[in-house]
């Protein structure tokens, strides 16, 4: 039976899509740490919408993790047609104050998990000469961010990565789709410690800033995937900031964005 699987499913972005899928009735895997969301989550959309949505717990700053979930589809049988990498975390604050330990687990999580889990499961699509994967990045990916830095960069590997990827895949007949978020409305702003004492100062902008909810966010992705994009910036006020950031050299955002973040956080 063919699955989609959905990394981060058990709460925020990767829940809505999920919801949103097995709406059309895509057969779901649903992955994350948080046990009791996903089996909770998995029994309602299968009552709801007559669909299969399995789960598999996971923590992905795990190493071994994505060889489990891997080796667990197999050896289930069940066929992951679609994966969507969006399990992420971000971190806010001076660099140097934050614990390294964190920022490592951020960057295994963002990056070395996502790579695992495209290697691993592009193996099964190039035999079959089919499947999708779709990488969540974020704005961030387009600059690098003071005072998320490690954040900042890790999305970029994200977009490089995914953006070289779709290239080398489309003579496969796999479709490789980069989705970009702005702002959303989810628990994203605590998981990462932003609204804590390190990072206070960056939540304002979660809170004054335009942002979309999860709901229109997954909406977008799905329009994104059914009009065969490679690569899609949720939100056109996200759109228009892209092309400008495009257009400004690094330098001049940077220096801009640390001295509004320094004044947030209260260094000046
Ligand atoms: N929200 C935003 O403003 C925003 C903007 C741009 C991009 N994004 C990107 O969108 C994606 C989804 O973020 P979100 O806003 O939906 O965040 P969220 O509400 O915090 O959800 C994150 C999801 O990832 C899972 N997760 C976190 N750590 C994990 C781990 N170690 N192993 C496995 N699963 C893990 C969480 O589940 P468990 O806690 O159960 O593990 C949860 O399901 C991320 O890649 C993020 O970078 C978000």
């Amino acid at each position: 039976m063919k699955y989609t699987l959905i990394t981060g499913a058990s709460g925020g972005i990767g829940e809505a899509l999920a919801r949103k899928l097995a709406a059309r009735k895509h057969n779901l895997v649903l992955v994350a740490r948080s046990a009791q969301k996903l089996a909770i989550l998995s029994k309602e959309l299968m009552e709801k919408y007559g669909m299969q949505a399995e789960f598999i717990t996971a923590d992905l700053t795990k190493p071994e993790a994505c060889f489990q979930v891997f080796e667990e589809t197999q050896r289930q049988n069940w066929e992951i047609e679609m994966l969507v990498n969006n399990a992420g975390v971000g971190s806010g604050g001076e660099f140097a104050a934050l614990s390294l330990q964190s920022e490592l687990d951020l960057l295994q999580l963002n990056n070395a998990s996502l790579l695992a889990m495209t290697h691993l499961f592009l193996q099964p699509m190039r035999r079959r000469k089919s499947g999708t994967i779709i990488n969540v990045a974020s704005m961030a990916s387009f600059i690098p961010v003071p005072y998320m830095a490690t954040y900042a960069a890790s999305k970029a590997f994200v977009r490089s990565f995914t953006e070289a990827l779709t290239q080398e895949c489309k003579p496969l007949n796999i479709r490789v789709m980069l989705f970009a978020p702005g702002l959303t409305r989810t628990n994203f702003n605590e998981s990462a410690g932003i609204n804590n004492e390190k990072g206070a100062g960056l939540s304002s902008d979660y809170q004054t800033a335009p942002t979309q909810t999860p709901q229109e966010v997954a909406d977008e992705l799905l329009k994104a995937l059914d009009s065969k994009k490679q690569f899609h910036i949720s939100g056109s006020r996200n759109r228009f900031g892209a092309r400008l950031a495009a257009l400004l050299p690094n330098s001049l955002i940077t220096r801009f964005m640390a001295r509004s973040y320094r004044k947030k956080l209260g260094y000046l």
